[in-house]
């Protein structure tokens, strides 16, 4: 089945979003749909107020642009409240435990959180210590929301997922992980093209691999010939210091004219952003006619409505 001939029903079985991996097609089919309509509804204009009186809270350990606007935003198109914690300031970022901060926070009458942090296992176990709902928004491993509004974006762009073959090129990261879970449970063709050494970590891809399409190629030709969609991240990713060796081997990767002309004729450069022009992108890419990244931006405040409803509306 597509996302395009599937039925939606309104509710997906889960309390947390954290990685993927425990998503079945139909619990992201769930979410595209309900995106769909919440974006119909916020280009007319349409009040609704689906998570009145709830309150999210945004624990930030990193930077953020878009994840911290978009949430904040969302919330308060959806007629609720969020909160912004940034952990400099909160008492996590002086040592407290997770454990005893989830526990904390789930007296206050905090419906989710929305968590950046470094560690998976951080975000694990809020979600096994709060009584809240408890958000990914980015993990050294994962960053599941911008993979759904990726693919949110790619279901816009070919009416359909199946098939749909998206090259990601450059450093094996957070991204490049979840847009393998996300790609291979909604049938779209995979293909990870990075140089040895900074390829993604092969745990993820087996996982990645056993619900569907997924390939793992140094050979930024095959990955160019007939893909939908080429995107790419930054060389490096929030927390790692830059270095040299890193770079000489992800330049080669680079998402440029040459590798554009591989592709299909129609095909669509992504990034999740912020970008690095000169380095995995040029210009004549990033800002080119193929370049869908700011709507590939604005999905994540449709996306991540669609994930706080089906996440901690009414049930
Ligand atoms: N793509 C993304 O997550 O952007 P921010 O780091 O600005 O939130
Ligand atoms: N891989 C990047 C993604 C930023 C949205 C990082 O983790 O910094």
């Amino acid at each position: 089945m597509d996302v395009s001939s599937y039925k939606p029903k309104g509710r997906i079985e889960h309390k947390h979003l954290l990685n993927l991996l425990d998503y079945s097609a139909a619990d992201i089919y769930e979410i595209l749909h309900l995106a769909g309509s919440l974006k119909t509804s916020f280009a007319k204009g349409k009040k609704h107020e689906l998570l009145k009186g709830k309150t999210l809270a945004m624990i930030f350990g990193k930077s953020s642009t878009r994840t911290r606007v978009s949430f904040e935003m969302g919330m308060h198109q959806l007629g609720g409240h969020s909160l912004f914690l940034s952990s400099n300031d909160i008492q996590l970022g002086r040592g407290e435990t997770i454990h005893d901060t989830a526990c904390v926070l789930s007296r206050y009458g905090i419906d989710g959180i929305m968590i950046r942090t470094f560690k998976q296992s951080d975000v694990e176990d809020l979600a096994k210590y709060g009584s809240f709902s408890v958000i990914n928004g980015l993990t050294d491993d994962f960053h599941p929301c911008q993979a759904l509004a990726d693919i949110f974006t790619l279901y816009e762009t070919f009416g359909h997922l199946n098939g749909v073959k998206l090259s990601y090129f450059g450093d094996g990261n957070n991204m490049a992980h979840s847009l393998m879970l996300a790609g291979a449970k909604t049938g779209m063709n995979i293909c990870i093209c990075s140089p040895k050494g900074f390829q993604p970590n092969p745990e993820i891809t087996e996982a990645a691999q056993k619900f569907g399409n997924v390939t793992v190629t140094e050979s930024v030709e095959e990955a160019a010939e007939g893909a939908d969609a080429l995107y790419t991240d930054v060389f490096f990713s929030m927390g790692q210091a830059k270095d040299a060796v890193k770079e000489k081997a992800l330049m080669p990767y680079q998402v440029n004219s040459d590798v554009l002309a591989m592709a299909k004729k129609d095909a669509v450069f992504m990034h999740c952003l912020p970008a690095h022009r000169g380095e995995e992108v040029t210009e004549s890419v990033i800002d080119s006619t193929h370049s869908i990244i700011f709507q590939e931006a604005e999905n994540r405040l449709h996306v991540q409505k669609a994930v706080m409803c089906l996440l901690m509306g009414k049930k």
